[in-house]
């Protein structure tokens, strides 16, 4: 868990600063847009499922009151998209910081490529490839045209396992969507440098949250994930806030184009 005092709040590492986070109603982005405000930025808590993002505004920590919206969003739907921030900028004003974490993963669905239904891949890549792709378009856009005096943001993308090695080897649409990501902030990383606009990814082991209880939920299927974490140890969304808090503030100056596992070991042992 975070080092939240009682009233919600902690030291401050985001204090002054707006982030808008994309999956912000469930599992990882609800944790690190929680977390965002309880170190002292305005959050933007946005999701296709309204209802869950405001109850996630409205659940936070009652010193937290008042530092958090919510606003609706479809990542796949470039207007949705172009429309959130547009309310957001004229709102709470320039964007410092956005997480890009909304994401699918169709289970029972998703399959070994020669058992793949297109519309299953064209489902996935469509949240997690394009959605990143207009959340981050529109990020980008927002950050080099600030007029408040300051230059450029820090933008995260929630990447996977999954698009690194073989983990994902009975998920061929969700690992492919998350190699894209991968590749996605590379190449972003490297044409905005110029314009102080940083793009990292986090790389989130198996971490249990809505998303994965087909895994979390059989007992057999979680021990084979869990025993090739060499940590030994499921992941939880708070596991993933710290590394968040890093790159979105301004200890992470000199960060830009990389990958930061928080995966147990999951890739790199
Ligand atoms: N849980 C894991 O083990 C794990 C591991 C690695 C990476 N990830 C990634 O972390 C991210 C967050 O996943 P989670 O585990 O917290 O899942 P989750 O299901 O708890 O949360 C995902 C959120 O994304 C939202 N969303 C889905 N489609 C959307 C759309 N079109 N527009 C806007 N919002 C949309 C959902 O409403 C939900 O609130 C995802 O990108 C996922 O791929 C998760």
């Amino acid at each position: 868990m975070s080092s939240a005092t009682t009233d919600g709040t902690t030291t401050g590492r985001l204090r002054g600063k707006h982030a808008l986070v994309t999956g912000a109603a469930s599992g990882i982005g609800r944790a690190v847009a929680t977390r965002f405000a309880a170190e002292g930025a305005h959050v933007v808590f946005a999701d296709r499922d309204l209802p869950g993002a405001d109850r996630a505004v409205a659940e936070l920590p009652a010193g937290l009151a008042g530092t958090a919206t919510a606003v609706q969003v479809d990542v796949t739907d470039e207007d949705s998209v172009a429309a959130a921030y547009a309310r957001v900028l004229a709102g709470t004003g320039p964007l410092d910081v956005v997480v890009a974490n909304a994401g699918v993963q169709l289970f029972g669905h998703d399959a070994p490529v020669a058992d793949l239904d297109l519309d299953v891949w064209r489902r996935t890549i469509d949240v997690n490839l394009t959605g990143t792709f207009l959340t981050v378009k529109h990020a980008v856009r927002a950050m080099r045209g600030r007029t408040d005096g300051r230059r450029g943001g820090s933008i995260i993308c929630t990447g996977s396992p999954t698009g690194l090695n073989g983990e994902g080897r009975d998920f061929t649409a969700y690992s492919s969507s998350k190699a894209g990501v991968h590749g996605l902030v590379r190449t972003v990383a490297a044409a905005y440098a110029a314009d102080g606009v940083r793009v990292n990814t986090v790389v989130p082991g198996y971490t249990e949250t809505p998303l994965v209880t087909a895994i979390s939920g059989d007992a057999a299927s979680r021990a084979a994930i869990v025993s090739r974490t060499p940590l030994g140890r499921a992941g939880t969304p708070a596991d993933v806030e710290g590394i968040m808090v890093y790159l979105g503030g301004d200890e992470a100056t000199f960060a830009t184009g990389a990958i930061f596992r928080v995966d147990g070991g999951m890739t790199s042992l």
